[in-house]
């Protein structure tokens, strides 16, 4: 098969990220809706988006998509999708549904008649009348939204979060995901200084240095595909061989780290050790209010205390008040900093360049965006414009068109314009 309808699935916020990530990738015939991207691609596609995606949740391959209001409608319409391209006789399937805004709402129900709707479909394909289900697992979801149907098989397995390095962790960890967006969201390159001053268990630092080597954060883990005859040895062979050769030397300089708790600076340690990126970070117990560099033009990207996970309201309201002090001498620097406190700003005595709304689980935050001044000689590349200064993304409500249920987000409303340059 050369053209795979595919589906990377996105947090809230984070589409665009994953968007510009397949860009990379070279996957550029794309459709943006809420929480996934949809685009096209092949067998070798399914390993590379696997093994290379940083900010998406997984990766589904859509069977196919349609309209139904009533179970005879989902019914004959599942029964009718190519399913034998995919299930092979053993395979087995179990299906899990969800429904939002939609007619169809009761999702044992719509799980068990799509589950059934298969099974016809493949008695036709197999002639048979009973399936062990005993081979390959083929995991598919029924999302309904709005009485539109998509019908997936999920490749990846564990979540892509899993990249594998992060057995245990402090409290409040950020998703690998989020971490690796933050990152992918702000100015910073390899060839610029970085810190995190309150590194917990050390996610954003690990996905930054993941990212100044190119490292493919699925090197180290296995996909649910990788059991399917759809995909090949050789595709897989290839697709890890190419992550290998991607690889990039050690950043330009080190990448500090720090936290106020040498306990979680220890796990940091450890996860970045699991990494393979131990050599890149210097991590140091510190009170953020002794942070201090000679460096110049870096980036600090952080998430600080919010009160809500970890503390109270006015403890992380003390420790924005310590950072306003700690960061005043950084001019060149840029700040990004993902909290959900809504006393940020004030208590920071400066207003962000920009603020986008993102998730942490299921806490609502803001990711306050502080531009210092570029590089001397420092051109904009290709890739390394951040994303929010070429393609700004709304996190307004989607709207469905009615032609062919694709969701779209509208123009970009939530960001303060601003005046710095990077
Ligand atoms: C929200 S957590 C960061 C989680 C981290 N991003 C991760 O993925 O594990 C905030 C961190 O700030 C640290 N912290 C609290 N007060 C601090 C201070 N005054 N200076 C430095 N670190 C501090 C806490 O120990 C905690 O690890």
């Amino acid at each position: 098969m050369s053209r795979i309808p595919l589906i990377a699935t996105a947090a809230f916020g984070l589409e665009a990220v994953v968007s510009r990530e397949l860009m990379e990738l070279g996957y550029t015939d794309q459709t943006v809706m809420d929480g996934r991207v949809k685009f096209v691609g092949d067998e070798l596609a399914i390993c590379r988006c696997n093994l290379w995606l940083r900010s998406a949740d997984r990766l589904l391959v859509e069977v196919g998509s349609f309209e139904a209001w009533d179970y005879e409608m989902l019914f004959n319409q599942v029964q009718s999708l190519p399913w034998d391209e995919w299930l092979p006789f053993d395979a087995k399937f179990p299906v899990s549904g969800k429904s939002v805004r939609s007619q169809l709402h009761n999702e044992p129900s719509i799980q068990s008649v799509s589950k059934k709707a298969i099974v016809e479909c493949l008695k036709q394909t197999y002639q048979r009348h009973w399936f062990e289900e005993d081979g390959p697992e083929y995991p598919i979801e029924v999302a309904i939204l709005k009485d539109w149907v998509t019908l997936s098989i999920d490749t990846s397995g564990p979540g892509l979060h899993k990249r594998g390095y992060r057995p245990e962790v402090a409290a409040a960890p950020l998703r690998e995901t989020t971490a690796a967006a933050l990152v992918l969201l702000s100015y910073w390159n390899r060839e610029r200084p970085f810190a995190d001053p309150f590194c917990g268990s050390g996610t954003i630092p690990i996905e930054a240095a993941m990212i100044a080597r190119n490292r493919a954060p699925g090197a180290n883990r296995a996909f649910q595909c990788e059991q399917w005859g759809q995909i090949t040895r050789d595709h897989w062979k290839q697709a890890r061989e190419e992550t290998r050769d991607k690889q990039l030397p050690k950043p330009r300089f080190t990448l500090q780290a720090s936290d106020i708790d040498g306990r979680v600076i220890s796990l940091a340690k450890k996860n970045a050790f699991e990494a393979g990126v131990a050599d890149d970070i210097e991590f140091k117990k510190l009170d953020v209010l002794e942070f201090k560099t000679t460096r110049e033009y870096g980036c600090i990207i952080t998430n600080p205390p919010y009160g809500e996970r970890m503390g109270d309201d006015e403890s992380a309201a003390d420790i924005y008040d310590d950072m306003a002090d700690a960061f005043e001498p950084l001019t060149t620097w840029s700040i990004y900093a993902l909290t959900s406190h809504p006393g940020f700003e004030r208590h920071f005595r400066r207003k962000a360049d920009r603020r986008r709304k993102m998730y942490a689980g299921r806490i609502e935050c803001h990711y306050f965006q502080y531009y210092g001044p570029r590089p001397p000689g420092e051109q904009p590349l290709d890739g390394e414009q951040p994303l929010d200064g070429e393609q700004p993304v709304s996190n307004e409500p989607p709207t469905v068109s009615p032609a062919d249920g694709s969701v779209t987000t509208s123009p970009a409303v939530e960001a303060d314009s601003g005046t710095g340059t990077n």
